[in-house]
């Protein structure tokens, strides 16, 4: 009679020492397999528990053993056995490295074809292939852990906002684009030929929609679609922790999200995160690290030494300067022993991404004499030699690396440089979780490009109350109540206090370029919605991929999602995006332009 695998005693990951003697039935996938030559077959069996050894005999059960024999990696079976001790071959590595199974039965269930890759904790395979084999590569030990680390999290937030009173709710996918910065995704509509849903980029306005509806305590985990450039941080398909909630400012948003945010890791990774988080002002963040998400596991702050520049010749200074420029500087402690060839490596590097070039100089000590020595030390003579160390607080031994430019280019280029050198350098102390809240953004932000103030969250976002009175005048001091939650230099998440008044809201928008009309146009429903009694409210999201990311101990997110798009917004595994057929394109009136239709005939005569 054949095992009923339905009736599996346990997972694979289960038994231990105090179960020896126990019958049991296990199922799973062959991870490995060892003939022992004459009598003896291992098996290490898988599944999501985990790997439970199984020993086959040929003298005690000569049948089950040429079953054995005939099994090869990723072929599904269902075992039954008794739990022997493993007596001196204990495998420490494994949770049931003290038991095996031996076995009476086997019973194969299917057979696997063999996999593009090996199915093991490492994996050389391309990630494109691993893509499209997804199903195989979720099979993985990390994987596994990531995706479960992933069920975790979700668990462990709904159950501390539902604890604290929040109704989750659900809110549209297809829907009205609202601006979140990004390009939409857009479904054509069959119904309404010539019109288009957007796939949310977020549910800001709905969430808002339910708190004048009274709902004053609303979350969703939510899934948010950015046709966006990608990175490791970014999907074009994501999950956020939405949160909103009605009669609060900043202090009650904060309090819940951080305490969330503590409830989580403690339920996930068992960690305990003090509350109330740091806290850091936009502009301080701005100027000590050039960032807004800085990451405070470690040192090596931007330290302005314009004033010791005016005083150099060096031309690269001054010309930075005479243009409204400054000059930075970061120290990196013991960093002098860098070669030659690491300081040209790492100027290569910055220019890459736009400075003209790494200046620096080395610390060191002659005849009992703090000095500089190499790259620009000679135009640093006299009294400047000293005023620079101590304003670096450096020290013999380190190196001091200088941008001179704008204000944002000289942040963008020694932020770039201060997390370069920690994660070369391995400045980064292992298990250190730094929150930090960043408040107080400006409300707006002049863009070059288009000439006109952008918005720096969304045009949602109430200014401070007090700035209220300059917000036509000086648009670029007004600050807005905003802010965002950051973990070791990673953004986790963003959210303000709204604007519930009509007023305000066409003042922001006129501010932004957006007619009254044009306002009525995008927003009707949000601006008709606030004539009826909006309430104070305010809220935030929290990105689940990243925080599920972090927690899982991994460096991109594309590790935490199930089916991930690449960085080309392509699914390998069902490759879409793909064609459609005519008939759908005539049924949604679409017809494609002349240049995309040439470009497919062309692939076709291929
Ligand atoms: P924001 O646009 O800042 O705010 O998004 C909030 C958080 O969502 C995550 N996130 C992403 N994660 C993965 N891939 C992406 N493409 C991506 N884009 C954003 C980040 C980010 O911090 N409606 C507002 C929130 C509010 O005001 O309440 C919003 O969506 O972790």
């Amino acid at each position: 009679m054949a095992i009923a695998y339905n009736k599996r005693t346990c997972d694979c990951g289960t038994l231990r020492a105090s179960d020896i003697g126990k019958e049991v039935i296990l199922a799973g996938w062959v991870n490995n397999y060892r003939d022992h030559g004459h009598n003896l077959v291992f098996i290490d069996l898988r599944d999501r528990g985990g790997i439970t050894q199984c020993r086959f005999n040929v003298d005690t059960d000569p049948e089950a053993t040429q079953i054995a024999r005939t099994l090869r990696k990723e072929d599904v079976i269902a075992v039954r056995g008794e739990v022997i001790s493993r007596g001196e071959n204990v495998n420490p590595k494994l949770p049931t490295g003290e038991i095996e199974v031996s076995i009476k039965e086997v019973n194969v269930l299917n057979k696997s074809a063999t996999p593009p890759f090996e199915v093991a904790d490492h994996v050389e395979a391309s990630e494109d292939l691993r893509l499209k084999y997804r199903f195989l590569d979720l099979r993985r030990g990390p994987m596994q852990k990531g995706i479960i680390t992933r069920h975790k999290t979700l668990q462990a937030f709904r159950e501390f906002y539902y604890s604290e009173g929040f109704l989750d709710i659900e809110t549209p996918i297809l829907t009205k684009s609202t601006p979140e910065g990004a390009r939409d995704y857009l479904v054509p509509s069959r119904v309404w030929p010539g019109n288009f849903y957007a796939l949310p980029q977020s549910p800001q306005l709905f969430k808002q929609l339910l708190m004048i509806s009274g709902f004053d305590r609303y979350m969703q985990i939510a899934r948010c679609f950015r046709d966006e450039d990608l990175r490791a941080d970014r999907q074009p398909e994501f999950t956020q922790v939405d949160l909103e909630m009605a009669f609060v400012d900043v202090e009650n948003v904060l309090d819940v999200v951080e305490r969330s945010l503590a409830h989580v890791w403690k339920k996930v990774i068992d960690v305990d995160v003090p509350v109330p988080f740091r806290r850091m002002k936009y502009d301080e963040a701005m100027r000590d690290y050039g960032t807004d998400k800085p990451d405070l596991r470690y040192g090596m702050k931007l330290i302005d030494i314009s004033d010791v520049a005016r005083k150099t010749e060096f031309k690269v200074f001054q010309e930075a300067l005479a243009a409204g420029g400054v000059v930075k500087a970061i120290c990196l402690k013991g960093g002098a022993a860098m070669t030659r060839k690491e300081t040209d490596g790492l100027t290569a590097e910055i220019q890459g991404i736009g400075a003209g070039g790494l200046p620096l100089c080395k610390v060191a000590e002659e005849g009992g004499k703090v000095v500089l020595q190499t790259g620009i030390a000679k135009f640093f003579t006299g009294e400047t030699v000293g005023e620079l160390v101590q304003k670096m607080d450096a020290a013999p031994g380190d190196i001091l690396f200088f941008a001179a430019g704008s204000f944002a280019n000289v942040c963008k280029h020694l932020n770039w440089l201060r997390i370069t050198l920690a994660e070369r350098r391995k400045l980064i102390p292992p298990g250190k979780w730094e929150f930090l809240w960043i408040v107080d953004m400006p409300a707006f932000e002049w863009d070059e490009e288009t000439g006109k103030w952008v918005f720096l969250h969304h045009p949602f976002t109430m200014p401070h109350d007090e700035d209220l009175p300059i917000l036509e005048s000086n648009p670029g001091a007004v600050r807005a109540k905003c802010y965002d939650i950051v973990l070791n230099g990673v953004e986790l998440g963003s959210g303000s206090i709204r604007i519930h008044s009509l007023d305000t809201q066409y003042r922001i928008f006129r501010m932004l370029g957006i007619s009254d009309e044009e306002a009525r146009q995008k927003f009707t429903h949000l601006l008709t919605a606030l004539q009826y009694g909006a309430p104070p409210h305010g809220g935030l999201a929290l990105g689940l991929d990243r925080i599920s990311m972090l927690l899982a101990g991994l460096s991109t997110i594309r590790e935490v999602i199930a089916f991930p798009k690449t960085q080309k917004a392509f699914d390998p595994l069902t490759e879409c995006p793909s064609e459609v057929d005519q008939k759908q394109l005539d049924e949604l009136g679409i017809d494609l332009n002349p240049t995309i239709k040439a470009i497919k005939a062309k692939k076709k005569e291929k």
